[in-house]
């Protein structure tokens, strides 16, 4: 996770990476209102929301900004596996929001121990399934939902295997992933994703992000 810290900057860095987050956060909030998610837009003191696997700093920037332009008084849990990930947003907090209700840790998405149950309105991901076998990812939909307030929602963009062009490129984002950060991915389709969200009743809605073939969704507990 060291190896991805690093290289995924340049990603990051780029202004397009910040514009293209503003925007699908945006999105979320919409996509969850359709769905009649409680309370997506309203801003309750204890309104709480999971960023789950941040790159850094540059990312939890452009979602910590966001969301306490939506809900000042909101409580934010940002957690990621590596160490380095959770230094720079743990500086990034220190400096620039040493006011707000943020919480930073280092922690499996697997076991979220220090999560009560249904204590979550919001919880945020991007690409991050492909770091989930088939198995652990039901695992971790089964771990969101237990900390899902009820109607609480997901949201997240992932590249799913649904044809011929997704597949290839899927499989080329791997063959990118192994040769540059030396992460082999773990590859869904989206027929897997529907099967999870069946088995854990998850209402959901799928629509296209300015990436092509990343497609966004939001998922509401039901
Ligand atoms: C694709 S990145 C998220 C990128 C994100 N879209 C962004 O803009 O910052 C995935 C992150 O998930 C973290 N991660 C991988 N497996 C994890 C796990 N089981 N629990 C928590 N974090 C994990 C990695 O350390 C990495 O920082």
């Amino acid at each position: 996770m060291k190896n991805f810290y690093r290289k995924f900057q340049i990603v990051s860095k780029l202004p397009l990476w910040t514009s293209y987050l503003h925007r699908v956060y945006r999105d979320a909030i919409q996509d969850a209102t359709k769905l009649k998610a409680q309370d997506a837009l309203s801003d309750k003191p204890n309104f709480t929301c999971l960023l789950c696997g941040v790159s850094g700093e540059i990312t939890a920037r452009e979602y910590l900004n966001f969301v306490l332009e939506i809900k000042p008084k909101c409580k934010i849990i940002v957690i990621d596996l590596g160490q380095d990930q959770v230094n720079s947003v743990r500086q990034l907090v220190k400096r620039e929001f040493p006011k707000a209700n943020i919480e930073v840790k280092q922690a499996n998405a697997l076991n979220l121990n220090f999560i009560g149950d249904k204590s979550i309105d919001w919880i945020d991901t991007d690409g991050f399934f492909s770091f989930f076998t088939e198995q652990t990812l039901l695992e971790l939909f089964k771990e969101w939902k237990r900390i899902l307030k009820k109607d609480g929602f997901i949201t997240f963009r992932e590249l799913t295997s649904d044809g011929i062009v997704s597949s290839l490129a899927n499989k080329l984002r791997d063959r990118a992933s192994q040769v540059y950060m030396g992460i082999k991915l773990n590859l869904h389709t989206t027929n897997e994703l529907y099967r999870d969200f069946e088995k854990v009743k998850f209402k959901f809605n799928r629509n296209s992000s300015p990436i092509p073939l990343l497609d966004r969704y939001c998922l509401v507990n039901t």
